[in-house]
């Protein structure tokens, strides 16, 4: 089908976490097909843009938030999340810490974010650094994600870009579900 007359639609997903756990990396990795091993922390929020072909009538164009990890930023989140159709919840496996702040912003998400067909926002969980901790997977993860009405979750490396287009189609396809 010719570009004009492909549907287009716009998807606000943001993705959170502590600090240093690699949100901007994955970001990067999957907009910019780039990775830096230097950490540069992210101030109040930023966003990249892909475009995905998903099938022969549609395009999405899927505008990712960055938002800071560090908490000196929290006040900030629900101007950043306001119209956002769906979140990833980052964690570093190399530090068990970060997996239980997992809950923290999975809350600030649900008491912020509502999408407008009343039901709950589709979150994915990702345990990054799976390149270097892929071992470290926290055991009480999948009970976390049945618990909380989450419906994936995947060891992803921002670094060799493992499982991160995988991850992001999965969100795509809930948030399809929710139209
Ligand atoms: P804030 O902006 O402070 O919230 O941090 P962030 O979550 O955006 O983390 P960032 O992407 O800046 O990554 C932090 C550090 O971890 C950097 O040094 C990255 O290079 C490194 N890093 C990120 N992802 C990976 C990964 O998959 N594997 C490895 N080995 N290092 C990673
Ligand atoms: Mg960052």
């Amino acid at each position: 089908m010719s570009d004009l007359f492909k549907k287009e639609l716009l998807f606000k997903i943001l993705v959170v976490g502590d600090f240093g756990v690699g949100k901007t990396s994955i970001i990067k990795r999957y907009a910019e097909g780039t990775f830096s091993p230097k950490y540069k922390m992210t101030i109040g929020a930023d966003f990249a843009l892909k475009q995905l072909d998903w099938d022969s009538e549609t395009r999405i164009n899927i505008q990712l938030w960055d938002i800071a990890g560090h908490e000196r930023f929290g006040y900030l989140t629900s101007v950043y999340y306001r119209y956002a159709v769906a979140a990833a919840i980052v964690f570093d496996l190399t530090r068990p810490d970060t997996f239980f702040a997992v809950a923290k912003w999975l809350a600030d998400l649900r008491d912020k974010v509502s999408l407008p067909v009343g039901r709950p926002l589709p979150v994915i969980i990702l345990a990054n650094k799976g390149d270097v901790a892929a071992n470290k997977v926290p055991p009480q993860i999948e009970e976390f994600c049945k618990k909380n009405h989450i419906t994936s979750w995947y060891v992803t490396s921002a670094k060799e870009n493992r499982n991160i287009d995988e991850a992001m189609n999965r969100v795509v396809v809930e948030v399809l579900e929710n139209q």
